[in-house]
């Protein structure tokens, strides 16, 4: 059973991953309106504790692709956004509501490359530990930042058609 044939709704069921770029640049507007759908994400008691490294210099986008395997995907990247958080500006300084707080910020991001037909994939990054130290060292980034993921960015160079994954047998109704 789909759930439903709604315009808006099926949009969300069109975002997939896309990991394949063709050429062509990814303007500064066009990032800038993905950035602002990301900091537009519920956060909890709206401290925002979202930072965000834009990647597009090509020696950094390679080293990134090499983090792990399903990364490799940011080599042809036109654009890489580095999502991370601030524990220091997190609710209660936790690592917990920083991670849901990036990851809504990840999913409108990645949303919103939907909606302006860019291709995009979240790259995993949090919990590996030593992959948080890597991407820390490389960007520079602060102590108290924790990069959560990379989304890789670019022109879709593979089509990818709307799914549901709808399951009715992960629902209950009242109790479990
Ligand atoms: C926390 C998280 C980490 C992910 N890491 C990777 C990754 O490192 N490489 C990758 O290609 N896809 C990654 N993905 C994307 C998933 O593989 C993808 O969302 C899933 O297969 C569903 O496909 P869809 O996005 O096309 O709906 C990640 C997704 C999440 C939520």
């Amino acid at each position: 059973m789909t759930t439903t044939t709604d315009d808006n709704l099926g949009f969300i069921l069109g975002r997939r991953s896309i990991r394949v770029y063709s050429p062509g640049e990814v303007n500064a507007l066009a990032v800038t309106r993905l950035l602002e759908a990301a900091m537009a994400a519920p956060s909890a008691m709206t401290r925002d504790p979202w930072r965000f490294v834009v990647v597009r210099e090509r020696q950094t986008l390679s080293k990134l692709a090499t983090l792990h395997p399903g990364a490799a995907m940011l080599a042809s990247a036109a654009v890489a956004i580095v999502v991370c958080g601030d524990l220091d500006v997190a609710f209660e300084r936790h690592i917990s509501y920083l991670l849901q707080d990036c990851a809504a910020a990840t999913e409108n991001l990645l949303l919103a490359a939907h909606a302006q037909g860019l291709g995009a994939c979240w790259v995993g990054i949090h919990p590996g530990e030593a992959l948080v130290k890597r991407v820390k060292e490389l960007l520079s980034l602060p102590a108290s930042f924790v990069p959560v993921a990379v989304v890789s960015l670019g022109q879709p160079g593979e089509q990818a058609p709307p799914r549901t994954r709808y399951n009715a047998a992960h629902v209950r109704a009242e109790r479990w």
